[in-house]
């Protein structure tokens, strides 16, 4: 089919939700996607965060081949050890006790929401304190958790249970806690919102006010998550243990899984049948998410994401001496953004142009969540063509 029809085809079938740009992809490997023309585009966003071992890694593609010819999928009823292991790994790894399985991250935000519930019923507490320029997800309660206005307007009204707090700001969050709030929810570095990282010292302080007041402290690690910032969870760099915490995006780094894990002191709040999720941790998106805890250990992805990313952090900020046009550069590991005083969409396209696929957010912010794995050589290709690109912008 020629990617004339492809792009006519998607258009004319599918419910108009995205934007579209590009050409029509055909494969990718790595940091590289090819084209149908055959032409190679250096992917330093590959899949929003998703493909965080680059495009089907080889080890990634033989766990799900083989998995494939075992057993696809059972009903969460039956025992099976894909889940078992997927749960230990996670376990093990992190501060949890206990993991329950969904599919992407708005549904393993909804299932954190409902845990929130059970936390709170006894002292008539439900009320969740959100982040301005928070991302959640698109349903109903992941969207009435996010601080956007631009998501929300056309679907209000919406849940009432939340109250927005100023990101970084802890007297602000201290003015919107009453005696309805069960807890607090956010990004350590927020994604959506235009890549803000949350100060350690104002994170180790709600941490320590929501101890003392009872309060659940929920962080959504679907983006900063799986090794993305450095350390494998974000939580560990700011010395603060949550109570509750999500997981998706790079926990499968291509099929669709995520999670919402819970503290021990907690774990018993929910019970059988009080949540579910038919797809949720099947046996081939467990095996494959495993699979990616045993590559990023065993190919040290860990240390190459802090060293990459300084490395990037560091040309990205000699752009910001060149170029007047960028105000910041700020992140944590291969999660970046470049904060410009205009426009970021002209640089975005002018990139794809020169094929490179980045990201944009927040109108001014370009956004980088390059793989784990991207190589020195694939940085400094992306570094020359955004120099090129902000020569002829200044
Ligand atoms: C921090 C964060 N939370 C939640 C979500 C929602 O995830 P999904 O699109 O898989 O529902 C996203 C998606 O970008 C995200 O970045």
């Amino acid at each position: 089919m020629s990617a004339q029809n492809t792009k006519k085809m998607l258009e004319q079938f599918v419910l108009p939700t995205y934007s579209r740009v590009g050409p029509v992809f055909t494969k990718g490997k790595g940091s590289w996607l090819w084209d149908q023309a055959g032409a190679r585009y250096l992917d330093l966003f590959p899949g929003w965060g998703v493909s965080i071992l680059g495009h089907c890694h080889p080890r990634i593609v033989k766990v799900i081949r083989s998995q494939a010819n075992k057993l696809l999928h059972l009903p969460n009823n039956l025992f099976f050890k894909e889940q078992a292991m997927l749960a230990k790994e996670i376990v093990k790894s992190s501060f949890a006790s206990k993991v329950f399985f969904a599919n992407s991250g708005a549904e393993a935000i909804e299932g954190a929401l409902k845990f929130s519930r059970l936390f709170g019923k006894y002292r008539g507490r439900y009320e969740i304190i959100t982040m301005k320029n928070s991302f959640h997800g698109r349903t109903f309660g992941a969207l009435s958790a996010t601080g956007q206005a631009k998501y929300k307007v056309p679907f209000k009204p919406l849940l009432p249970m939340f109250r927005e707090a100023r990101f970084n700001d802890f007297e602000d969050f201290k003015k919107k806690v009453n005696d309805k709030t069960v807890g607090v929810l956010l990004e350590l570095v927020q994604g959506e919102g235009g890549v803000n990282v949350a100060d350690k010292d104002y994170i180790k302080k709600l941490r320590t006010y929501c101890d003392k007041n009872k309060l659940l402290f929920i962080v959504d690690e679907v983006q900063t998550g799986m090794g993305r910032t450095g350390s494998l969870f974000c939580y560990s760099q700011y010395g603060i243990i949550p109570d509750i915490m999500v997981l998706s995006k790079g926990l499968g780094a291509g099929v669709p899984i995520s999670a919402f894990v819970v503290q021990r002191k907690i774990s018993d709040l929910i019970k059988p049948g009080m949540h579910a999720s038919t797809f949720g941790g099947s046996p081939l998106v467990t095996r494959a998410a495993l699979e990616v805890f045993k590559v990023i250990k065993s190919e040290n992805l860990l240390s190459n994401t802090k060293k990459k990313g300084k490395y990037l952090l560091d040309q990205l900020n000699k752009l910001k001496k060149e170029f007047g046009v960028i105000k910041e550069v700020r992140g944590k590991g291969l999660m970046l953004g470049i904060e410009l005083k205009g426009n970021a969409q002209p640089i975005f396209q002018e990139a794809l142009k020169r094929k490179v696929l980045i990201n944009y957010t927040h109108v001014n912010v370009l956004r980088l969540l390059p793989a784990l794995n991207v190589k020195k050589e694939e940085l400094d290709k992306g570094i020359k063509v955004l120099r090129d690109i902000f020569k002829n912008f200044k």
